[in-house]
């Protein structure tokens, strides 16, 4: 897409949703993974608006992933927007729209980005329903969403990457898992484009290069994100332990079923960390 289509199509995806109105401008932008969408019901006063009413917002197959954005207040009375629901680079969706919704939640005003996905665990001590908070990421889709033409509007032609995740976000989202008595781990994303999983070998690779989780999504969202300037955090449910590591055949199904059991935990560790980072943002710019 060249540059002058990819601001048209924001703004115009922008203007509708700012002309819907009745919400105050959003904070803190949330984007749910597999199994967890069911977040954004928790919040109140919420606009609910169907990926596809939005214009030129790219919409998902992938069973498990409704398609809404939901712009509401959290309990604690923080407003955020959130995307329930992703398009993924599998699905055969160039990476300037796998990242529009992204992209989209900078343009709406959010001051920082939170992002929660599936993925299988690398590391060998991590089991099934584990939270870990992304650190930093391996980018092994062989792809880049900022790849042609850059857009200077968005963001500088070369970005900076060495805090993709933010450390604030991530100190407090520490802080919050320490409150709430949840285990969090940290560690190290490998992003696969996928859509089949990965072989043993492939999962051998991914560890000895440092990772300690590997899924299909959420690097993308961090480089557009970073580019615009927008800090991020992220937390990945371990839904499954990766190829080879057991006995065990992967399975969609099973992976949407360990997340959807891990959803207590998980929403309580959101909904405290949304809150935490909108009382921080206007002190969190990179
Ligand atoms: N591999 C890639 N993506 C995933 C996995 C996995 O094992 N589990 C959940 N998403």
């Amino acid at each position: 897409m060249e540059p002058h289509d990819i601001l048209r199509t924001l703004a115009e995806a922008q203007a509708f949703v700012c002309g819907r109105g009745g919400f105050r401008a959003p904070a803190v932008g949330v984007i749910l993974g597999s199994g967890l969408g069911a977040w954004a019901d928790s919040l109140t006063s919420a606009l609910k608006l169907s990926y596809a009413d939005i214009p030129n917002m790219p919409r998902s197959a992938v069973v498990g992933h409704a398609g809404n954005l939901v712009i509401g207040e959290t309990p604690g009375g923080v407003t955020t927007a959130c995307l329930q629901g992703r398009v993924h680079a599998y699905e055969g969706h160039d990476l300037a729209s796998v990242v529009f919704g992204a992209r989209l939640l900078a343009r709406l005003g959010c001051k920082a980005v939170l992002i929660t996905n599936a993925a299988g665990g690398v590391r060998r001590s991590f089991l099934p329903g584990d939270l870990m908070l992304i650190t930093d990421h391996l980018n092994l889709m062989g792809r880049n969403p900022l790849a042609g033409p850059n857009v200077a509007e968005l963001g500088p032609r070369f970005p900076d990457m060495i805090e993709a995740y933010s450390r604030a976000i991530r100190d407090l989202a520490r802080a919050v898992a320490r409150a709430a008595n949840v285990d969090l781990a940290e560690g190290v994303y490998a992003a696969m484009l996928g859509p089949s999983y990965e072989t043993p070998a492939e999962i051998e690779m991914a560890r000895r290069l440092g990772a300690d989780a590997v899924g299909m999504s959420t690097v993308p969202e961090v480089i557009a994100l970073g580019h615009m300037g927008v800090p991020v955090g992220a937390v990945s449910c371990i839904t499954n332990l990766a190829a080879g590591m057991t006995a065990q055949k992967l399975d969609h199904a099973e992976v949407e079923e360990t997340a959807r059991a891990s959803r207590a935990r998980f929403v309580g560790l959101l909904s405290g960390w949304v809150d935490r980072v909108g009382a921080a943002a206007p002190s969190l710019a990179p």
